[in-house]
């Protein structure tokens, strides 16, 4: 198709469309900003727009992404005080809550839903619980592989501002973020005097009102999204979610089943799978032989967790064949390295759980 000009009679009706089904998903009546960037683009601006020099805020770090949210408050010269999650495991919401009673003066909590370097589910429902009875905090949810793998009640919880963007659950390729944006978070965006000049919400605000970006619209992006948003609302939320719970908990147990042990010690996330290389078996290996070999393209762990762990996504465009096709290369990778596996022994539980 022809690319239309962003600022056409044409592409408006694009954008209010795109507008109402970003709503849907993120159970928002807010609004979602829809942002020319990857999903880091969307954690930068939810840093800029929200805050000022030297405010104390709490970043959860329990991964590479957590590391992320620290890193960029730093670059804005915000004070971090981080809790450290040790990696595969998920923050217990009551040491949030104690440093919230303990410490004045705490103006945002930082959270990964779905920490995608080792697959851990931050349980998102108990932290807006806790962060609602802070009138002066903010809680901000990078929901960028969450998003349509896990039921996120923006409104219905209280989340104040969480990311999301176009590569992962929405199938689209890179280059969206996606930002919902609550009355609390509006309001303390009024006293935010941090540098910004790309990432500028409140015009991004004014413009989304007029069915507009501030800058250039990602136009094909966007066309693509309103493609996406049509086959979930299609699908519907329930089923979205219920697709990912079944697919996530086949992968778990196949790969158990062989006998191999998960990375997250609790709380899996539904969009990824970080599973532990065998004892003698590089992990970095696994992933890169099962794109060599067969075709399948998995990842490998990242940082601390390089070479430990390799990870399988179950998001987005993903379904029962994706799940036993994958189990079916584990298997043959595994077996290729040399670890013992009977093959067919994941795949059979693979198929048991997802047999209609
Ligand atoms: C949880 C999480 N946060 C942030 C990002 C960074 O997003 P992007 O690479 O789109 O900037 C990713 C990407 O993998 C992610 O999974």
């Amino acid at each position: 198709m022809p690319i239309i000009h962003h600022r056409s009679p044409d592409f408006l009706p694009v954008l209010d469309s795109a507008k109402k089904g970003l709503q849907w998903l993120y159970q928002t009546k807010n609004d979602v900003l829809i942002l020319c960037s990857t999903g880091t683009g969307g954690m930068v601006g939810a840093v800029n727009n929200f805050f000022n020099h030297a405010e104390k805020v709490i970043v959860v770090n329990g991964g590479k992404f957590g590391e992320r949210w620290t890193k960029i408050c730093q670059a804005y010269g915000l004070n971090v005080d981080e809790i450290m999650v040790e990696w595969g495991y998920a923050i217990k919401p009551e040491v949030v809550e104690e440093k919230l009673k303990k410490e004045q003066g705490i103006k945002g909590v930082f959270v990964q839903a779905s920490e995608t370097s080792t697959g851990v589910y931050h349980d998102i429902e108990a932290l807006a619980s806790i962060v609602k009875n802070y009138p002066d905090t903010l809680l901000i949810v990078d929901a960028i592989s969450a998003l349509v793998a896990h039921d996120l009640k923006t409104d219905e919880w209280g989340i104040d501002v969480m990311v999301g963007g176009s590569q992962k659950g929405l199938m689209l390729p890179p280059g969206l973020s996606f930002v919902s944006v609550n009355k609390k978070a509006w309001e303390k965006a009024n006293s935010s005097k941090l540098p910004r000049f790309y990432f500028n919400f409140k015009k991004e605000r004014e413009s989304l009102a007029k069915n507009q970006t501030n800058f250039t619209s990602a136009v094909s992006l966007i066309v693509g999204l309103n493609e996406s948003l049509k086959l979930l609302q299609g699908e519907g939320l329930e089923n979205i979610f219920g697709r990912h719970a079944r697919l996530a908990d086949a992968t778990r147990k196949a790969v158990q089943a062989l006998g191999l042990e998960l990375y997250a010690k609790e709380s899996p996330s539904n969009a990824v799978t970080a599973v532990m290389a065998p004892h003698g078996i590089d992990g970095q290996a696994v992933y890169k032989n099962l794109r060599e070999k067969y075709g399948i393209t998995a990842a490998g762990g990242q940082d601390r967790a390089r070479g430990k762990i390799f990870r399988i996504a179950h998001l987005g465009y993903a379904d029962k064949f994706d799940i036993i096709t994958a189990i079916a290369g584990i298997e043959m990778v595994l077996k290729g390295m040399g670890h013992p596996v009977k093959l067919g022994t994941g795949v059979a539980v693979a198929e048991e759980l997802l047999m209609d």
